[in-house]
């Protein structure tokens, strides 16, 4: 008996884990562990003998049960000390940084537009950008014939085979927003419609798909001059600074008179600089909105008259971050993304507009 205590009592001691003691368990005292099956002996002996034996064994059984309990708390400690001396964290150490995207210029340009315009009393208006041909030429008085229509570069969308009726486009422009408005709201109206325009162009300051913010302000007596102050007012609004600008007179078939306007600014070094220079970029076309335009909106031109322009978004955004060139706008390349983005929270609030 003696033996089997030392046995088991050194086989504890040194048992490399839970799951050795679990087999020491098992062979001590399990359903045919060797304890167990002496203490089935004890019905076989003698009341004398089994007087002498049973608290022994009693007594052994106890023992090893409690060392295996010692045990068995002596290695979760042990373990616990390795994992506390092996999984140390340095509380001091400085965070590990992760990158938040970033807004495209274009993006925040546009809010930063609809914002200023929504102070002056504009509304946001909206159009498809799969257009009927009627909306984004005829109604704007450019027919069929219009060299505009070429001029435009226009992606059509062509019908099946057999399908006679006009073409959808890709809108050239957001000038078709000014009819759809026009038929949905009458007048006096006072919108602006940003949004994604398409024309086969590609340069430094083309891309096929583009930006435009149109605005369109009907009323009894609105003329160019109240065109002309809405305009700078924007422009210092959202340059922030004097810039110079240049009124210079055009033509466009859905305006009459009609003008572009350009501004003042300089390509040097890598980069775009408004407000000085020998260079001038267009960001504009505008004018007075033709009587034919207001006739095919529903509107009487005898009663109603106003201004509209069509502003490049990328374009202005181009002059005020001092990007050079248009087209690397959409090659969607990170590391520009990263020089020339936002973080979302510096978007401009929509009450944020003249005063800054
Ligand atoms: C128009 O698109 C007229 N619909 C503007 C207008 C609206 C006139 C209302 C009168 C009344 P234009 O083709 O000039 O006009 O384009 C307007 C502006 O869009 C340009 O001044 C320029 O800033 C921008 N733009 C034109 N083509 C591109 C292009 N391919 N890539 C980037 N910006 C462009
Ligand atoms: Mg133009």
């Amino acid at each position: 008996m003696d033996d089997l205590r030392d046995k088991y009592l050194d086989l504890i001691g040194t048992a490399a884990g839970e799951a050795a003691l679990e087999d020491l368990r098992v062979q001590a005292l399990g359903k045919k562990g060797e304890i167990s099956l002496q203490m089935r002996e004890l019905g076989r002996m003698s009341p004398e003998e089994r007087q002498v034996m049973g608290p022994k064994l009693n007594a052994l059984k106890d023992e090893i049960t409690e060392a295996l309990a010692l045990k068995k708390a002596a290695l979760a400690d042990a373990a616990l000390n390795e994992r506390l001396a092996a999984e140390w964290l340095d509380v001091t150490l400085p965070g590990r940084l992760r990158r938040m995207g970033s807004l495209h210029p274009v993006s925040q340009v546009w809010e930063e537009c609809t914002a200023i315009f929504a102070d002056m009393g504009f509304a946001v208006a909206e159009g498809p950008q799969i257009e009927e041909d009627w909306y984004n030429f005829d109604a704007l008085n450019i027919p069929g014939h219009h060299p505009a229509r070429a001029e435009m570069d226009t992606f059509y969308m062509h019908r099946a085979e057999g399908d006679n009726r006009p073409p959808h486009v890709l809108r050239t422009h957001t000038s078709p927003v000014q009819i759809r408005s026009l038929l949905a709201q009458g007048a006096p109206i006072r919108i602006v419609a940003p949004g994604r325009v398409y024309r086969a162009d590609y340069d430094q300051t083309h891309t096929p798909m583009f930006h435009q913010i149109e605005g369109l302000a009907i009323d009894r007596e609105i003329s160019m001059a109240n065109l002309k102050w809405v305009l700078e007012e924007f422009f210092s609004a959202y340059f922030g600074r004097s810039v110079k600008t240049r009124f210079r007179a055009s033509h466009f078939p859905f305006t009459e008179p009609s003008a572009e306007v350009d501004i003042q600014c300089q390509w040097k070094d890598g980069t775009v600089t408004v407000g000085e220079g020998d260079d001038w970029l267009e960001v504009l076309g505008s004018g007075m909105v033709h009587p034919k335009v207001l006739t095919a909106g529903g509107i009487d031109p005898a009663q109603w008259q106003g201004f509209a322009f069509g502003m490049g978004i990328d374009r202005i955004a181009m002059l005020k971050y001092g990007i050079p060139d248009l087209r690397a706008f959409f090659e969607s390349d990170l590391r520009w993304l990263r020089h020339y983005g936002f973080a979302a929270l510096d978007m401009p609030t929509l009450h944020g507009g003249l005063s800054r």
